[in-house]
């Protein structure tokens, strides 16, 4: 039985697309609902016991969609960032975009440094927001930049590759929506112990239950990290109905 306080959630918001293709709509129509579910996710996860959560909004490798979805998905980005700001301040949520910044148009990029620098007292909940952002470019250029060989120097490289302020928790819990079940060059160092959850639910329909559902899996998972579980753990276990 897992901890129900302190976790770490990531997430890859998958199906926007599919969601607007399957109602007839644009697809930026379901990037634009994609936003209304990530207000519904950050409202819902400090009360589940989630004060890391981190979301994969725009890859590396999506700068190789049609210019016209690109833009459209940077404008969301922008006026998110922007409206979203006092939002959070008012709900304890420190905002934090991580990726390269060099690429990005500068009305994010304003935006960013904006949320981040009003946001950055906040304590309630650490919401992380990757925009151009991959996982394997991070690692590389961290890989040549820590100073030594150890893991906590390589952390802080791996911070800096990212434009984190401190380095990324562990994550205890991926979550991928949109039936996907792959990685796409995500957090490849923070999940080597998570617990992975796929859902066949399109992002823009995902709600604070459907959070609620996947943390209530994750905690009664076991995790080992490698380990054989001991005997008080078994019998702990036992005691929960989880063994
Ligand atoms: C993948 O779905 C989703 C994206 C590339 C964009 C994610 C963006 C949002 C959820 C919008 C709101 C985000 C923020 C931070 C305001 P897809 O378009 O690849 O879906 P498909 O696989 O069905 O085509």
């Amino acid at each position: 039985m897992q901890s129900t306080s302190d976790l770490h959630v990531a997430m890859i918001m998958d199906g926007n697309g599919r969601w607007a293709e399957e109602r007839s709509l644009r697809r930026r129509d379901g990037h634009q609902a994609g936003g209304d579910a990530v207000r519904r996710i950050v409202e819902a996860a400090p009360d589940l016991g989630v004060t890391d959560l981190t979301l994969f909004a725009f890859s590396s490798d999506n700068w190789q969609r049609p210019p016209s979805e690109v833009a459209a998905l940077m404008r969301l980005f922008a006026a998110y960032l922007e409206r979203e700001t006092p939002r959070c301040l008012e709900q304890g949520v420190r905002i934090e975009v991580f990726g390269r910044r060099d690429r990005l148009p500068r009305r994010i990029a304003a935006a960013a440094r904006n949320a981040e620098s009003r946001t950055e007292d906040c304590e309630r909940l650490r919401l992380r927001i990757g925009i151009d952002y991959s996982s394997r470019a991070a690692i590389a250029t961290a890989a040549r930049q820590a100073p030594n060989n150890s893991v906590e120097a390589f952390r802080a490289a791996l911070a800096a590759a990212m434009n984190l302020s401190d380095p990324l928790p562990d994550v205890d819990l991926l979550i991928r929506t949109g039936r996907e079940m792959r990685l796409s060059d995500f957090l490849l160092w923070e999940c080597s112990y998570a617990e992975l959850y796929f859902t066949v639910k399109m992002w823009p329909d995902m709600t604070g239950d459907d959070l609620a559902d996947a943390v209530s899996d994750y905690q009664r998972r076991q995790r080992r990290f490698g380990r054989l579980i001991t005997l008080g753990e078994a019998v702990e276990e036992l005691r929960n109905g989880t063994l």
